[in-house]
């Protein structure tokens, strides 16, 4: 499916008791900012590119037309993810019915390329994630994924075992794109863990007053090679967030505006053009609305965030926890605030009053829990 707009009615059935995707995220299937060339996702999709094409003489493919609806055999257990690993829940992941899912990250497409012959590739597309709300989370992003496989003669001629000339590799390779975009900019490795690397990183950048994890990288599993025909190699790869990075080279304050289709946020990217900086067309004032409840055993901040996104959409800038007790029943109230705020116009206290009650109406109908 590429470049199509998905019906829903096509993919899934009305009745599964396992899909977990609402309306508002089918809507965004189909979209692919990516691949417009005057989005500055799409601008900085071919400055990476750019990146590889110099450096690697053209040697990396490109894919950023693989569907993203995958089996869940391809999203997980492929790249070796445990079956009780948190993200394989229904809480962390868009199941569309038991065995598909919206994939939670371009790491999908591993083993099939790897099955494919593909050495050098490069993939890019949109990932789904359920998740709080605040100005760097949004349920969909794009991220690009990078794979290179050795064959033993490259890390013979360094005198290096193979793991190390792999880790080596992947860093100067990543330095080397961050010098790229950014020029110079702050930035740390943090050793992590991914099931389907090892050793594993993270590269990190100051935006905000913040270090901002914009990458995983790492050495791949050599299990995932060897089940996909590469029994004498090693190889690197890398996940890397579009929005992230893009919010710090265009200085863009908050991951709503990439859905923007407001001519004062579109009119200022154009193609080719990297690091231009967005100028803020309006602050209009946020305005806060708290909701105390009793909560239940199964509620979880995402299901909350998701029923917020459902009636406020991306007037939602914020969903925080703000105070958590439990009584001497046992039974636990959280209090939430929401902040609403709209990047196009001043709401008014109607809208922000009616939008609370919806809000408040589907938490008590959705969630099984009891407003104070
Ligand atoms: N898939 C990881 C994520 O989404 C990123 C990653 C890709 C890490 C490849 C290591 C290797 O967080």
């Amino acid at each position: 499916i590429g470049g199509v707009k998905i019906n829903k009615d096509d993919v899934v059935r009305e009745s599964d008791p396992a899909n977990n995707v609402p309306d508002s995220i089918f809507s965004k299937l189909g979209l692919q900012l990516h691949r417009r060339d005057h989005h500055p996702i799409g601008i900085l999709k071919n400055a990476i590119y750019d990146y590889f094409d110099t450096n690697y003489s053209n040697s990396f493919l490109k894919f950023d037309d693989l569907c993203p609806i995958v089996p869940v055999k391809a999203n997980f257990d492929d790249v070796l993810v445990p079956a009780d690993h948190v993200s394989r829940s229904y809480n962390d992941t868009y199941y569309i019915d038991a065995q598909t899912v919206l994939r939670c990250h371009t790491s999908a497409h591993q083993a099939e390329l790897l099955r494919k012959g593909y050495t050098h590739f490069l993939v890019t597309g949109d990932v789904y994630r359920r998740d709080s709300i605040d100005s760097t989370h949004y349920p969909v992003f794009h991220q690009m994924e990078g794979f290179r496989v050795f064959s033993p003669d490259e890390w013979m001629a360094s005198g290096m075992d193979a793991t190390s000339y792999a880790a080596n590799n992947l860093k100067k390779t990543l330095e080397g794109l961050a010098q790229h975009l950014f020029g110079a900019v702050e930035m740390r490795w943090v050793d992590t863990y991914f099931p389907f690397t090892n050793p594993s990183f993270e590269l990190e950048i100051y935006f905000q007053e913040k270090w901002l994890e914009v990458l995983g990288c790492g050495v791949t599993e050599q299990e995932i090679l060897k089940r996909n025909g590469k029994m004498d190699n090693v190889a690197w790869a890398f996940g890397l967030g579009l929005e992230r990075l893009a919010m710090v080279l265009f200085e863009i304050p908050d991951i709503r505006l990439f859905w923007s289709n407001d001519l004062r946020f579109t009119s200022q990217f154009s193609e080719g053009q990297l690091g231009v900086k967005f100028k803020p067309f309006s602050k209009f004032p946020p305005c806060y609305k708290d909701m105390s409840f009793w909560i239940s055993d199964a509620f979880t901040e995402n299901n909350l965030c998701e029923v917020v996104r459902g009636i406020a959409g991306d007037l939602a800038e914020e969903v925080r926890l703000i105070d958590n007790f439990t009584n001497k029943e046992g039974m636990t109230s959280h209090c939430y605030r929401i902040a609403y705020r709209s990047m196009e116009h001043s709401l008014t206290d109607e809208e922000i009053n009616q939008l609370q009650w919806d809000v408040r109406e589907a938490v008590q109908s959705k969630l099984n829990v009891v407003l104070r």
